[in-house]
């Protein structure tokens, strides 16, 4: 299976941190956000690997790239610890890069990975979104998908009062953990809000939604959302909804970024207690 990465969003909540830096390349603890993510589909055995660009996005291809001058440098120097890493990560997939020219949307993003997709179901992973789990949850989805066919998204459980932040799902319970979706709503009021069940932005689609996207009007904020192209693809194809097993980590606004970045920093075994003493002292002094 292939995986397409979304990563030309323009960082607005980020700014100015993001005026000239990817979103998708702020660091979370020891390595920028998008390389959890292409760890992530890795780690499920997906090795072919597009990620949807944009105008000032090119650190993210240098990131996954060789840097011969720099290999050199730490191997003349014995950091050979520090030159397999930058190895691995130059080597871990096969990442192919298109630019979304102007940024209508994720719907629209998701469009331009029609010919490297083909018609076989792929994998969509958002840049910007962590998940930590036992079983990659990018692999979860792909283990239902095989048993059940058609289409399957990684949703759970979100606040009332921010279902706004979420496509949001209405389905039936089929099992346990599993939802057969026929209806879905791009961030609803809490009032319109048919469930609070939030689409966390993992997703195995079949190769049938980018018809459904080529028949989708633009929606809310004047984009192309991959939600309303989903809710057309319901009509006709089963869309599931699974809630997976592990964490997922928000880090779309500056506070989720923080409290992601404390979370997994203190979780660290070598930075996780000298940080916690840190904390508890900053703590003490302020009372
Ligand atoms: C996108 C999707 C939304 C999903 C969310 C998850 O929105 O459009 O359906 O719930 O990702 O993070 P964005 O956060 O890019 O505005």
């Amino acid at each position: 299976m292939k995986a397409i990465i979304p990563a030309a969003g323009t960082g607005v909540r980020f700014l100015p941190l993001t005026k000239d830096m990817p979103k998708e390349m702020l660091p979370v603890v020891h390595k920028p956000t998008i390389q959890y993510v292409v760890e992530e589909a890795v780690a499920a055995g997906i090795t072919d690997i597009l990620i949807i660009t944009g105008r000032g996005k090119r650190s993210i291809e240098d990131h996954f790239d060789r840097s011969l001058e720099l290999e050199s440098v730490l191997d003349n120097n014995g950091r050979q610890k520090e030159l397999d890493e930058i190895m691995r990560i130059a080597n871990m997939a096969t990442i192919h890069y298109v630019r979304q020219k102007v940024p209508r949307g994720l719907g629209d993003a998701v469009l331009l990975a029609r010919q490297h997709v083909g018609n076989e179901p792929f994998a969509v992973m958002l840049g910007d979104t962590i998940n930590l789990s036992a079983v990659p949850v990018v692999k979860q989805l792909m283990d239902v998908q095989a048993r059940m066919g058609g289409s399957v998204i990684a949703v759970e459980p979100v606040a009332r009062e921010k279902v706004g932040d979420y496509g949001i799902i209405k389905g039936t319970q089929v099992s346990d953990r599993l939802y057969d979706i026929d209806d879905l709503v791009e961030k609803p009021s809490p009032e319109e809000a048919p469930s609070n069940l939030g689409i966390t932005g993992t997703y195995v689609l079949s190769p049938l939604i980018f018809d459904c996207i080529e028949r989708t009007p633009p929606g809310r904020g004047g984009e192309v959302q991959l939600t309303d192209a989903l809710r057309l693809l319901s009509k006709e194809e089963k869309v599931y909804g699974l809630q997976f097993d592990g964490r997922r980590y928000d880090i779309g606004d500056k506070l989720g970024w923080l409290k992601t970045t404390m979370e997994l920093a203190l979780g660290d075994p070598d930075l996780g207690p000298p940080l916690r003493d840190h904390m508890r002292s900053l703590m003490e002094r302020q009372g």
